[in-house]
């Protein structure tokens, strides 16, 4: 099938390097000619493990083209998905839909045939039917069918999630646009990937439920992992002990300095007030977003309080800067509220992270020193924390950490060490949700 993808960011890019995989002929299309060029000479602009290598071969079999011309991009599509950014609307914390209602537009005036206008972009219920609207009045004589097929994608592993994804949603409200979606999807169904096949509206409705649903999980755990803390509890046997019930599941239950990334910061904010704007209230979503956001900032506090009360003139060391590991993406990650804070409170800053400090440095405050290596970062420093999962930090020796640093203090708010190990150190070792 031919297939246009409007969007070089992350989503669009993973999508259209893997629908091309599929054996498809892909056009991703971006009005950058700077990532263009660079995809083009075939540099990544994002850091995702395996999609370099993926585009790279896609692109040498002729299945995989990237260009700003538009005419060109939707000459021959039969499905045009919509990847552009549904950022934070500044002031009312709704979607921004701007760029998709603008890429719509613009897709209906230049597509010469019969087409389905994908939306891949995450967007609130009723997009779809503004998006009917639109394209009906630009092109009243041709058959644009709308449909919403949003994607589940956690960066760091976003091939694997595509390749292999729990179900595939197609929101759709005519069988024609169905046929397509599902041919489209076909070697998914060779492995026998469920589908869920439904209407635009409640496939809208399924992206943002699955996002906040995952939100507060990770919400509800935190908020378990200081109560333990109180009473002596330990999380992860909590955790796994609620978690083996089916009914619960086992993931998402890992205790940490709160949830940052693209989507579940952006998306939990525009479910609560799409909730707010039908009079239909989502209270514990709303209770989520507000939870997370003091208990990144709790973190700040959680530092300072384990150095003394105070961190004037201290030197602390942060391990990971990312929301998560592997990935160079530093959006809503918790280091963006914890370490401004710090430095607020006097504190000197060295930090480390294997990927992520090029995007970390403009966004943290002035006087950060970038370390080259976790053992660097700790070299003189009174405290330090582990922000971000790096698998690098696991197998750091404690005894090395120890000798490099001036202080005793580790605050562990991932969990990855073993409070045995740290404690035997020398360390006055703090993790989350353990006793
Ligand atoms: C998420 C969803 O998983 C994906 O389906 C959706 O399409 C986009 O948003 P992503 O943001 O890439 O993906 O990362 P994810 O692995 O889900 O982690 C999100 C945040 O939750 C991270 O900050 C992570 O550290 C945190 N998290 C996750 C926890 O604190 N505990 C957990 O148990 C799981």
């Amino acid at each position: 099938m031919h297939i246009t993808m409007i969007g070089a960011g992350y989503v669009g890019l993973v999508s259209g390097a893997c629908l091309a995989e599929f054996g498809h002929d892909v056009v991703v299309l971006d009005k950058d000619p700077a990532k263009i060029e660079a995809l083009l000479g075939g540099r990544i602009p994002i850091y995702e493990p395996g999609l370099e290598k993926l585009v790279a071969e896609n692109v040498r079999d002729g299945r995989l083209d990237f260009t700003t011309d538009l005419n060109h991009a939707v000459s021959r599509a039969e499905a045009v998905f919509l990847a552009v950014g549904t950022p934070t609307r500044r002031g009312d914390g709704h979607a921004d839909l701007s760029y998709v209602f603008a890429a719509a537009e613009e897709v209906a005036r230049a597509v010469t045939g019969p087409v389905v206008l994908v939306t891949k972009s995450t967007v609130p219920v009723g997009t779809g039917a503004k998006l009917r609207e639109i394209v009906r009045r630009i092109r009243p004589e041709l058959a644009i069918e709308i449909a919403s097929n949003p994607e589940f994608l956690r960066e760091g592993n976003a091939i694997g999630d595509f390749m292999r994804p729990d179900r595939v949603v197609i929101g759709v409200d005519s069988e024609r646009a169905e046929a397509v979606l599902k041919r489209l999807y076909r070697p998914l169904f060779l492995i026998e990937t469920p589908v869920v096949a439904t209407a635009v509206e409640t496939a809208e409705m399924i992206k943002y439920a699955a996002n906040a649903f995952l939100a507060m999980k990770i919400t509800f755990i935190n908020e378990v992992a200081d109560l333990c803390e109180k009473v002596g509890a330990d999380v992860h046997d909590v955790a796994r002990g609620i978690g083996l019930d089916g009914r619960i599941g086992r993931k998402f239950l890992h205790p940490g300095p709160g949830y940052g990334g693209s989507c579940f910061p952006k998306d939990t904010l525009a479910f609560a007030r799409t909730g707010q704007d039908y009079g239909s209230p989502m209270r514990l979503v709303e209770t989520t977003v507000a939870v997370n956001e003091t208990r990144k900032e709790a973190m700040a506090g959680r530092i300072i309080a384990a150095c003394g009360g105070s961190v004037a003139a201290k030197t602390i060391a942060v391990l990971g800067l990312t929301f998560k590991p592997e990935t160079d993406d530093m959006r809503d990650a918790p280091s963006l509220t914890v370490m401004p804070l710090l430095a607020a409170a006097g504190a000197q800053l060295a930090a480390f992270d294997p990927a992520g400090t090029e995007v970390a440095r403009p966004l943290l405050p002035a006087g950060v020193r970038y370390a080259e290596n976790p053992l660097d970062a700790a070299s003189g420093a009174d405290a330090l924390v582990l922000l971000t999962e790096w698998n690098e930090f696991r197998a750091l020796s404690a005894d090395r950490l120890k000798t490099a640093m001036r202080g005793d203090v580790v605050l562990d708010l991932r969990n990855v060490w073993d409070p045995a190990v740290m404690r035997e150190a020398g360390f006055r070792y703090h993790s989350i949700g353990r006793p």
